[in-house]
């Protein structure tokens, strides 16, 4: 790579984007992250990245923010877990804004390559009302019936990498992210999504003493989740392939929520008391990633197992609440 910039990462305040810039650096890449939150909400800051505070939903931001790049990562989006996500509908789909400009600027500046991070909430409603779900192949998301608000504009973005491939010979690659979790990641405040948030219920119980923990839903909703390492080595593996299609990058081990909160409990040691609250945030009965698509482009899928992904969660989940009662 000869421009000045190896790799921009658009939301390197943000958890997958704060672990891709340390994974980047290490590599002996140069790197400019850049986020909209200020320096000390980040969840990592790497001192030898080009760190810049900014909005990318602005065009001329987005253009500052790619100038001499060879290649950008584009996680910036505002999202979280269901309980943000069911909740926030127009800022989730505010998020057109950075997709947007921030690909339009690198096509302008002549980024050599452009990743985008979309997601399993682009897959249609209609296929994924069964907790023992048929795995979900790429084409299952057309006709679209994606999650309201934050699905419909990950579609629409993909949609329009795929256009700025075909109408301009601009070099994008698009992964769809099924749930991802690890240490460094929003475990509380609304945002969380249920790997971290039953992490930090089974702490503060442990903690505590008092073992009640609330589950939203009956806990038999199912989901796969995807550790860190897989989602930093699938993204980069995507990004330099040659496919632009979009392609699932997910763990095919699927769960229900209960049997999460048993990992948990068995990495925690402890037993709790659940209540169940139907009226929470549920999103789609059940979700998997079929990874067909993946091996045969890539001859690789996600692999880090889910009690090995969660113990190390857990342990990062557990000293956050630890710290904050201190
Ligand atoms: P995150 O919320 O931790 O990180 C996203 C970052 O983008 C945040 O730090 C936020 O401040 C920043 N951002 C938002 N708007 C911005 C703007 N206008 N300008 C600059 N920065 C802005 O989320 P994450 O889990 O790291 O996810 C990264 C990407 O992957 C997102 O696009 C997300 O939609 C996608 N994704 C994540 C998951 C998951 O399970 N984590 C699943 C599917 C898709
Ligand atoms: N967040 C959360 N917190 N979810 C809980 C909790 C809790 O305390 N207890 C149970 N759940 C249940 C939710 O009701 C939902 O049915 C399931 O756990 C998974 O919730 P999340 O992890 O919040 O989200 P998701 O899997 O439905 O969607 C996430 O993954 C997508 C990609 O696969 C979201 O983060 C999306 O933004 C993301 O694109």
């Amino acid at each position: 790579m000869s421009k000045q910039v190896d790799v921009v990462v658009a939301g390197g305040g943000g958890f997958i984007g704060g672990h891709l810039v340390g994974d980047l650096l290490a590599q002996g890449l140069t790197v400019r992250s850049i986020d909209i939150k200020p320096r000390h909400e980040w969840y990592q800051v790497h001192p030898d990245a080009e760190n810049v505070v900014d909005d990318l939903s602005l065009l001329e931001r987005a253009r500052a923010g790619v100038r001499d790049a060879g290649q950008v990562y584009m996680l910036a989006a505002d999202m979280g877990g269901m309980g943000f996500i069911e909740n926030n509908k127009a800022a989730c789909m505010l998020s057109v804004l950075t997709s947007t400009h921030m690909l339009r600027a690198a096509h302008e500046a002549g980024v050599e390559r452009y990743f985008y991070s979309s997601s399993a909430c682009v897959y249609a409603a209609g296929k994924q009302t069964d907790p023992n779900v048929t795995a979900l192949r790429e084409e299952d998301a057309y006709p679209a019936q994606p999650e309201d608000g934050y699905g419909w504009e990950k579609l629409f973005s993909e949609r329009m990498c795929r256009h700025y491939a075909e109408d301009y010979g601009f070099v994008t690659r698009v992964a769809r992210y099924h749930n991802v979790y690890g240490p460094h990641g929003t475990w509380t405040g609304g945002r969380e999504k249920a790997p971290a948030a039953v992490c930090r219920k089974v702490a503060q119980a442990v903690l505590s003493g008092d073992h009640r923990i609330e589950i939203w839903g009956d806990g038999e909703q199912s989901r796969s989740f995807m550790y860190i390492d897989d989602c930093l080595h699938g993204s980069q593996m995507i990004m330099r392939g040659d496919s632009g299609e979009p392609v699932n990058l997910g763990s095919s081990e699927l769960v229900t929520i209960n049997q999460l909160v048993d990992m948990v409990e068995r990495i925690a040691g402890v037993r709790c008391e659940r209540s169940h609250r139907l009226d929470a945030p549920q999103g789609v009965r059940g979700r998997n990633s079929d990874n067909t698509l993946i091996r045969e482009i890539h001859g690789w899928e996600p692999s880090v197992a889910l009690l090995d992904g969660l113990e190390k969660t857990y342990a990062w989940v557990y000293d956050q609440v630890k710290r904050s009662q201190q």
